[in-house]
């Protein structure tokens, strides 16, 4: 490969990588705006609404089910190979370091972003490998669609050069925040990737001792 062909595919590389990057930061900038905003200016998007989902047991589910409950609610699938799994054991060490009576008051909700390969079925084997409590939502294409852009989760089916579009071995490229909404349904925080259990917990905590 010539001299000139090399120096486009860097370029290439990098107007993608700081573009992804850029976008990653500008969609933490949007929600931090909104942190701690159970008041919100018109004007800035929203965080959660609705969604008609089915959980692991094949059980529907809305967003109306866990009125009165915090839910503690992130996106991923299950083939993640590893931002998925750490901040699913983030969140399910979160959950066990609450103290009982603050725990009880929230729902850990995992929500497939992949729900191609995410089948109840597969959600089943998945979810309690994390905490009992967990909740495994999936769906078809346009439900799962729907709540991720609710809670406005940036996702994108990744292959591999030269692996064909059909299959189904793919990555997903996806935005990784642990919400957490009132018992009204209502954005009160996020977490970000790689905060400790422990950090959740305390930010867990704080809230329900200010809002019951
Ligand atoms: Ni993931």
């Amino acid at each position: 490969m010539n001299r000139r062909t090399w120096l486009i595919i860097v370029a290439i590389v990098v107007v993608l990588t700081f573009g992804f990057g850029f976008r990653l930061y500008n969609m933490g900038r949007d929600i931090s705006a909104e942190n701690g905003g159970q008041t919100r200016s018109s004007g800035v998007a929203t965080i959660g609404g609705p969604f008609n989902l089915v959980d692991q047991n094949g059980k529907a589910r809305t967003e109306q089910d866990f009125r009165g409950d915090y839910m503690l609610i992130y996106f991923g699938y299950t083939y993640c190979p590893d931002v998925c799994p750490t901040e699913l054991q983030a969140m399910s060490n979160a959950m066990d370091i609450l103290p009982a009576d603050v725990a009880k008051k929230v729902q850990p909700i995992f929500v497939s972003v992949d729900p191609e390969r995410d089948t109840v079925a597969a959600m089943a084997d998945y979810v309690p490998h994390f905490h009992p409590r967990m909740l495994g939502l999936t769906g078809t294409l346009e439900q799962t669609s729907a709540a991720a852009r609710a809670y406005r989760v940036y996702y994108s089916k990744a292959f591999e050069e030269g692996e064909p579009k059909d299959s189904d071995t793919y990555l997903v490229d996806h935005s990784s925040f642990i919400y957490l909404m009132g018992p009204n349904g209502a954005y009160i925080r996020h977490f970000n990737y790689g905060e400790t259990p422990e950090k959740i917990a305390e930010g867990i905590e704080k809230v329900v001792a200010n809002q019951g």
